[in-house]
């Protein structure tokens, strides 16, 4: 054999190769699709991810994005001592987590920066808030069932705000681009 021929030969080794494992993959992913075969394969693709999820986009810088998780995590938290606090009947509890998602001037402005490229966010995340302040109010009365009502609404409110809004993380130069726009019309 030449070494061109044993070259040649080398390479459709190494090219038989690469297919049998990208076969393999696609066998892979597809397996793991079997669940939901309407989502094509390339599921770490962000762009797709965004595709598929038809949500108004919420643009926000990294850290502004890392900052509205982190708090929407605590909400869940306070969601949850409001729960444990309701089923014991522990009302100053329930209270004193509630005024934690209520409404105030810092949780305001907070929530105008984060909305501060979106039309009609700030406006429903304020609205969220005030829903809480309803909470505390039946607590600091005393009145288990109100509360619990009250605590149904904000719960709305949240899977209300879910189901319009996504994140879509863009850089600085986008943000301010998107917050300085006169025609923004906010
Ligand atoms: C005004 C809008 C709005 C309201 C109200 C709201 N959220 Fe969110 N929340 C968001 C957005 C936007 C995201 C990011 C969703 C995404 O990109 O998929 C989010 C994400 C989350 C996450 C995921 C956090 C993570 O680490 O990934 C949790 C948990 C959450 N919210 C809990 C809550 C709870 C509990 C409430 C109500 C008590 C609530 N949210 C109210 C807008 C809202």
């Amino acid at each position: 054999m030449t070494n061109a021929v044993r070259l040649v030969a080398g390479l459709f080794c190494m090219l038989g190769l690469i297919a049998l494992a990208r076969q393999v993959f696609v066998n892979t992913v597809a397996a793991e699709d079997a669940a939901s075969p309407a989502l094509p394969a390339q599921l770490s693709d962000t762009t797709t991810h965004a595709t598929l999820d038809a949500r108004t986009p919420l643009p926000l810088t990294a850290m502004m994005a890392e900052h509205q998780k982190r708090n929407m995590r605590d909400h869940l938290a306070a969601v949850q001592e409001i729960v444990v606090a309701l089923a014991v009947d522990e009302m100053a509890t329930v209270e004193k987590a509630a005024h934690r998602i209520g409404y105030s001037d810092t949780m305001a402005q907070m929530c105008q920066h984060m909305g501060a490229a979106t039309p009609g966010f700030t406006d429903m995340a304020l609205a969220f808030h005030r829903t809480a302040d309803t909470i505390a109010d039946a607590a600091q009365h005393g009145d288990r069932k109100a509360a619990t009502a009250a605590l149904a609404t904000t719960l709305g409110a949240c899977v209300g705000c879910h189901a319009v809004y996504r994140q879509q993380v863009v850089d600085e130069p986008t943000w301010q681009r998107l917050t300085t726009e006169p025609a923004h019309g906010r």
